[in-house]
């Protein structure tokens, strides 16, 4: 079996992060086109939602509404579709040795409820350990922008969920968050400058998958936890 087969019998989950007006859908088309050219057969998926309900709850978060939304609730929320997400879709199809793409994960929490709204970190790791256990992404592609380039996207669009009604404080605060995410743990970042243009982007998302594909050591980090996700 060649190691790219090895690979891919043991699950690989792999997470695409950035702020808002990165480009993210673009590149998540990318990614998944990238993965089935190479034989993974992925399963593109997303946070918050991914499946039923948890699109339900994704529903309730996003949604523009009066009330001020308390940030205990905004956070528990997330890591309730989480937990769906989790357990009727992502660690199912990794037992089954599958490429799992997710549309963000829990770095968006750490940066948009903890750097952003300021939450406790170390209150969105008990939740992280009490939800996903040992369960980490094995690579996080993260899409960084100026906020200027960002904002001027988003303004672009239509109707505005909750999120992108922020302030450019908010998105600036997300994207340091991120940053600093990805400075603590640069084994698992790859940090892509999303301002450059499309072509170059993609091929810097393509040498990242290359790498992250050819490291002998993430085979072996993915079979310990598929082990013990396996009981
Ligand atoms: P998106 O589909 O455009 O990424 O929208 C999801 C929104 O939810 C986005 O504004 C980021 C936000 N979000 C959080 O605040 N925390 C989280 O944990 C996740 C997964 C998303």
């Amino acid at each position: 079996m060649s190691e790219q087969q090895q690979i891919a019998s043991q699950g690989v989950f792999i997470t695409l992060e950035g702020s808002e007006g990165v480009g993210k859908s673009t590149n998540l088309a990318f990614i998944e086109q990238w993965l089935t050219e190479q034989g993974h057969q992925p399963i593109v998926t997303r946070e918050p939602g991914g499946t039923p309900m948890a699109e339900e709850v994704r529903e309730l978060l996003l949604a523009p509404r009066e009330e001020n939304v308390s940030e205990k609730a905004e956070l528990l929320l997330m890591f309730a579709a989480r937990a769906q997400h989790l357990d009727s879709k992502i660690k199912p199809a990794l037992a089954q040795g599958r490429c799992v793409v997710s549309d963000r994960f829990t770095d968006a929490t750490y940066a948009y409820q903890g750097y952003a709204r300021g939450v406790n970190l170390d209150w969105i790791g008990q939740l992280e350990t009490l939800v996903q256990e040992d369960l980490r992404p094995d690579l996080t592609i993260l899409l960084d922008v100026s906020i200027e380039v960002a904002m001027q996207r988003v303004s672009m669009r239509g109707e505005m969920d909750r999120f992108e009604r922020e302030k450019a404080e908010f998105f600036e605060k997300v994207r340091q968050g991120y940053l600093a995410r990805a400075a603590a743990e640069p084994e698992r970042f790859a940090v892509i400058d999303a301002g450059q243009p499309l072509e170059s982007v993609k091929a810097d998302i393509a040498a990242a998958l290359d790498a992250f594909f050819s490291s002998a050591s993430t085979n072996t980090s993915r079979s310990a936890k598929n082990a013990r996700l396996n009981g």
